[in-house]
């Protein structure tokens, strides 16, 4: 099998500093695929840099086997790749219904009924809150918009950064359990996450990244039982 992603040999700096040496990773089509680290390892600067946002000074990324490094952004995400944003990036000022049909901007059809109902049954809250502005949304529900929002470019792959930061422990299980979803539905997922038990326990395989290096792969069963991942990001 070929992966649907693949990041060989990526180097990023910022200005003459490095953020990343060098990383290889690789997602397959239908995982749950989780990056964690801590702050400061480099996880938020892969993504954008798989999203165009950055551009790396050495390897390659693809997509479906194509390279997709140097495209812009909004190329990236029209081949397939959508990114939610750590801060989540919604537009405050703009109602929860304007904030998902600019999801879908970058299509040639419209947002279906069926693709709102869908957003609405992983989120029933959202439906309740379609004609208020989004800033005034609880940090949970402003990321579950992102999500939805994310999901209306009907993406094959979705990225996600740190979507459990700052949430009550509540709202983080019903993030975590729309992700199983979204992915059990067909959509493979890079979930960058600080909560590595969460993306641990949600993911199928990991990567674990330090100071702007892979230090371990493996399968999340793997993971949560090894030493090394315990003592530095499961607290013992
Ligand atoms: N805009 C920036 N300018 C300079 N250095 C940055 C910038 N963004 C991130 N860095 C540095 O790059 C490294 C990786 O950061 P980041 O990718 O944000 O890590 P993570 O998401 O894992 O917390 C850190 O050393 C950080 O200080
Ligand atoms: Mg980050």
């Amino acid at each position: 099998m070929s992966p649907v992603l693949a990041i060989h040999d990526l180097e990023v700096a910022y200005g003459t500093i490095a953020a990343l040496h060098g990383i290889s990773l690789e997602v397959e089509k239908g995982e749950i695929v989780t990056l964690i680290g801590a702050n400061g390892a480099g996880k938020t600067t892969t993504l954008r840099t798989i999203s165009g946002l950055l551009k790396p000074r050495k390897g390659d990324i693809t997509f479906d086997g194509r390279s997709i490094v140097g495209s812009k952004p909004h190329i990236v995400t029209k081949m397939g790749v959508s990114h939610v944003p750590e801060g989540r990036g919604i537009f405050a000022n703009l109602t929860v219904r304007d904030n998902l049909e600019l999801g879908g901007y970058l299509r040639k059809d419209k947002i279906t009924a069926q693709e709102y109902e869908r957003v609405f049954t992983l989120f029933p809250v959202l439906k309740e809150r379609i004609r208020q502005s989004a800033g005034t949304l609880s940090g949970g529900e402003q990321q579950m918009l992102a999500i939805s929002r994310a999901l209306m470019s009907r993406p094959t792959v979705l990225l996600l950064d740190e979507p459990s930061l700052g949430l009550a422990p509540q709202m983080v299980q019903t993030i975590f359990r729309v992700i199983r979803e979204i992915n059990a539905e067909g959509t493979t997922i890079l979930l960058v996450e600080q909560n590595a038990h969460m993306a641990l326990v949600t993911a199928h395989r990991g990567y674990v990244m330090e100071t702007g290096r892979i230090v371990l792969t493996d399968n999340t069963k793997a993971l949560l039982a090894s030493d090394r991942v315990r003592k530095a990001y499961l607290g013992g």
